[in-house]
């Protein structure tokens, strides 16, 4: 590990007391949705290790990503979990630059080999021999070989190097990949959303560090915790859509009464993400709560993907009958693909652990 000494004695010369540390990890079993007393043995746990060592990498990115996390609404998950990891590189965040920094990155991978944490934002360009994205002489493709060989685990954040993102979107100039595709040989998990939610990032974060193993997860990598139900699961519209009552368009008298915005071109029925419930900003909003339709930002392929404002069931139901006649479909065809989801996690789990 990177230092020597443990997160307890760091955040106490850094001024944490022990009270703000039990604060964060009553807040992070909260977001994991463990017992409340298991926020006390959290915090026996991650006190007396070393801090974790996490190599952040951006490859072809827009840093929405980074700027979640770091510019998340509390304060007490955004700055401990800096606390509580060793970042020890991050272009965007470190004060050093050119190659210093890669020097830093070098002894980091040495010091910690096999146990470092590698955190990757944007897709990996691999069209022309990777040439899209260079640094320091070498392509994104070669530096993400070089970190993840000595690597315990990656984590994808964001859309981007979860499922390629944007610059995967057709016609793909770049031969954008997501890091699961080039990474196979070491544990991946993906964190996506355009950008995550804070609390969904620092909380997969911190699971890792703290209990040392995986989440479990589904069968795209995604922590369950999370993204084990649809937006649509836990919308708040919900009872406008089995009602059958849609908005038709943005300004009309349903948008204004808050009714579904299905026919507005809504994915939440098939988008897999925390939004409903974490929300943003602190549990303020979310986009339905602000009167637009989920994108399906956590889900692989969402910029291709039929249209942002079409219907999912575009050319099958056009009547709000219809509609509604497939809302009760949908619970069905909603569950079972749950359960098919979560008996292929239980399977990949297993494999992973053996
Ligand atoms: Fe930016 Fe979205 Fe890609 Fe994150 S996932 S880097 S926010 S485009
Ligand atoms: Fe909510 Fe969208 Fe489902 Fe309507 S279709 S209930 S707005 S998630
Ligand atoms: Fe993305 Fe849909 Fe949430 S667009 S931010 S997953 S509501």
């Amino acid at each position: 590990m990177n230092n020597e000494k443990t997160l307890g004695e760091h955040l106490s010369e850094y001024g944490v007391s022990r009270r703000t540390f039990l604060k964060f990890c009553a807040a992070m079993s909260s977001v994991l949705a463990l017992p409340p007393t298991r926020a006390a043995e959290m915090a026996d746990m991650l006190s007396t290790k070393p801090r974790q060592s996490v190599i952040y990498l951006s490859f072809q990115e827009c840093t929405g990503c980074l700027e979640s996390l770091t510019r998340s609404f509390s304060p007490t998950i955004q700055s401990l979990l800096f606390d509580v990891i060793s970042l020890d590189y991050n272009d965007t965040l470190m004060a050093a630059a050119g190659e210093q920094a890669e020097q830093a990155r070098e002894q980091a991978m040495e010091k910690n080999k096999g146990k470092y944490l590698v955190v990757v934002d944007g897709s990996i360009p691999t069209g022309d021999g990777g040439v899209y994205h260079t640094a320091a002489g070498h392509t994104a493709l070669d530096t993400l070989h070089r970190v993840a060989k000595d690597a315990a685990a990656l984590v994808a954040v964001g859309n981007c190097a979860s499922f390629s993102g944007i610059a995967g979107a057709k016609p793909n100039p770049t031969g954008a990949k997501a890091l699961m595709d080039i990474i196979t040989d070491k544990p991946v998990i993906n964190v996506p959303g355009c950008p995550p939610i804070p609390e969904v990032m620092a909380g997969t974060l911190a699971y890792v560090v703290t209990f040392g193993k995986l989440p479990e997860l589904d069968n795209l990598k995604r922590p369950l915790t999370f993204f084990g139900n649809t937006i649509h699961d836990r919308c708040y519209r919900r009872p406008f859509y089995d009602q059958g009552k849609f908005a038709k368009t943005f300004d009309d008298e349903g948008a204004r009464a808050g009714w579904c915005l299905y026919e507005l071109g809504c994915k939440g029925p098939t988008t897999y993400n925390s939004c409903a419930t974490t929300k943003w900003n602190g549990g303020v909003s979310f986009p339905i709560q602000s009167g637009h339709g989920c994108l399906g930002c956590s889900e692989p392929n969402f910029w291709d993907a039929g249209g942002f404002y079409n219907p999912l069931s575009t050319g099958h139901w056009g009547t709000a009958e219809g509609i509604a006649l497939a809302a009760a479909g949908g619970v069905a065809v909603g569950a079972a693909a749950a359960a098919l989801a979560r008996a292929r996690q239980k399977k990949f789990t297993e494999e992973e652990n053996k």
